[in-house]
């Protein structure tokens, strides 16, 4: 079983050993019950995240929003398996991840996830074709020709297949983010975690990286997308504000508005933290 459904890979094999998810979590791809993040350093801690409450289902488009600090790129650490918890319990695809192992993580990791950094993380020692293929190269299976013919591909989709032997310090922002977006994408994950994908670019290659993550969704990848843009939020089938660690539940609406009204307009701008 993998986490989109399909099974692909050695993740997969080696979850297919274990009990088989209950009927919750064949909805629910993400769960996350009351999760907090503490930061320790000696002068004070800092409270990244407190009390999460956060479900995401099987193939849903998630916009997470919030003021700069809140928290965002930390849960989203959480749920791509780069960073764990203080407390509370995070459950991908209706496994605990606190008991799987460290092998478990970086299979799934590897082969289910797609990541897009806020900072891009893009080795500065390797060209562009090394940053997409490292990843690829773990996976078990691909041979050299697939290999070669996905960073392409992958490249090709926002516009940067030239600079295939270009190294990073050689690339603007921008240039860097599309090959951020290529590397995440490549290896076709099922579950895509975004972090200000759009930051660094110009409005037509931000639409554009836009369009190609709503693709990406309509093929049945499940996204959760941090962004302070919200034009780019709106395209989101549900928003999770957060504010100051904490999941912020919408404010009352407006008495004037009327109850149909009322009804439409909180299903377009759900909140919540999970049924
Ligand atoms: N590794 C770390 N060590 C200590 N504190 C951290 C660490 N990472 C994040 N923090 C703190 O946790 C809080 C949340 O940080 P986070 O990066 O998740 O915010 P954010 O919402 O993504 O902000 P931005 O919009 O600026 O990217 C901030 O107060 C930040 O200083
Ligand atoms: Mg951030």
């Amino acid at each position: 079983m993998s986490i989109s459904g399909v099974s692909t890979g050695r993740a997969s094999q080696v979850l297919e050993t274990e009990p088989a998810p209950d009927e919750s979590s064949r909805k629910w791809l993400i769960q996350i019950e009351k999760v907090s993040k503490v930061y320790r350093a000696d002068e004070a801690d800092t409270c990244a995240l407190v009390d999460i409450d956060l479900s995401i289902r099987r193939g849903e488009y998630v916009a997470l929003t919030g003021p700069s600090g809140c928290g965002k790129s930390t849960l989203l650490s959480i749920m791509g398996l780069l960073d764990t918890p203080t407390s509370g319990r995070y459950s991908l695809d209706g496994r605990d991840v606190s008991k799987l192992t460290y092998t478990e993580l970086a299979d799934i990791r590897n082969q289910q996830i797609g990541f897009i950094f806020q900072g891009f993380n893009l080795v500065e020692q390797m060209t562009i074709y090394e940053n997409i293929a490292l990843p690829l190269s773990y996976r078990r299976g691909m041979n050299t020709g697939e290999l070669r013919d996905r960073v392409y591909a992958s490249l090709a989709r926002v516009g940067m297949e030239h600079q295939v032997k270009h190294y990073p310090a050689q690339l603007s922002g921008g240039q860097q983010q599309r090959v951020a977006v290529a590397r995440a994408l490549a290896g076709s994950p099922s579950l895509l975690l975004a972090d200000e994908p759009t930051g660094n670019l110009d409005s037509q290659n931000a639409d554009a990286v836009m369009e190609l993550i709503d693709g990406v969704h309509k093929d049945g990848t499940t996204i959760c997308i941090v962004t302070h843009d919200l034009r780019f939020a709106a395209c989101a089938e549900r928003q999770v504000h957060l504010f100051d660690g904490r999941i912020k539940i919408p404010e009352r609406l407006p008495i004037q508005m009327g109850a149909n009204d009322a009804s439409n307009q909180k299903s377009r701008n759900t909140n919540h933290s999970g049924d």
